[in-house]
């Protein structure tokens, strides 16, 4: 696992985003996996910056989604398909077609998990996806405890991580949904390259453990030290006990 410490989100939005970009330089069609939440937002903002100044090409490059909430409808503002509709696609002018993502409003919730392994698979599989952190240590909705093996599946959020994503549902945590779709830690792992970015001081912990800690399902992220090409960026703040 390589660490690298930055000096602030910006600086680690620039770092993963040349990344991005050298990606599609040697493999124009590369299968980018996106994480919602605020951390990967400076990542998008940059990449869009390097789409605009002719620095990257995402012609083709197609996008994959993490995880999902159960239950929203797609076209809900805060369903992760919205989200990244928002975030990634418009900004970066990806079409729906270049996209791909488990179908959270599906009445065979575990048959859309499986679905959703296979087109990964067929699609040749996750060439970089990216990853935040939760202040628990889970990766995508993988919470702690959860299989290190797992595959895209269902999952119950903890209370700590529907207090954390309240702020996305006008704090009232009453909306935030109690189910979601997860790519699993297994599905994660067999993405070419991980890259994972953590910043703010809320996330110190969660990195320490994910770092320095025993690879143990009670910190999912600690699952990327079995990982032969895995990248951790940090911002000062996140990387203060390590
Ligand atoms: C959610 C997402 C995760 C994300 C986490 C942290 O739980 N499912 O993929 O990493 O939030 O979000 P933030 O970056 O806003 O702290």
């Amino acid at each position: 696992m390589e660490v690298v410490i930055v000096a602030d989100a910006k600086a680690g939005g620039e770092l993963i985003a040349e990344a991005m970009a050298q990606l599609l330089r040697r493999k124009p069609d590369a299968l980018l996996g996106v994480a919602t939440g605020s951390t990967p937002l400076p990542v998008y903002e940059a990449l869009a910056a390097k789409v605009r100044s002719g620095a990257a090409d995402v012609s083709r490059a197609r996008i994959a989604q993490l995880d999902e909430y159960v239950g929203l409808p797609a076209d809900h503002p805060e369903s992760y398909r919205s989200v990244l509709r928002r975030e990634v696609l418009e900004p970066l002018g990806i079409g729906l077609e270049a996209f791909m993502g488990p179908d959270g409003a599906a009445e065979d919730v575990q048959g859309a998990c499986e679905a959703y392994d296979r087109e990964l698979a067929g699609a040749g599989g996750v060439d970089l996806q990216l990853l935040g952190i939760g202040t628990d240590g889970h990766i995508g909705f993988n919470e702690p405890c959860s299989s290190l093996a797992s595959r895209t599946r269902i999952k119950t959020l903890t209370e700590q991580t529907r207090v954390d994503n309240a702020r996305f549902f006008d704090g009232d945590i009453d909306q935030v949904p109690h189910h979601v779709i997860t790519q699993g830690i297994g599905t994660i792992l067999e993405a070419r390259h991980l890259v994972l970015l953590a910043t703010g001081e809320g996330k110190a912990d969660a990195v320490a453990a994910t770092v320095e800690g025993p690879v143990a399902a009670v910190c999912p992220a600690s699952a990327l030290q079995l990982h032969p090409h895995a990248t951790v960026v940090v911002d000062e703040a996140a990387a203060a006990k390590l």
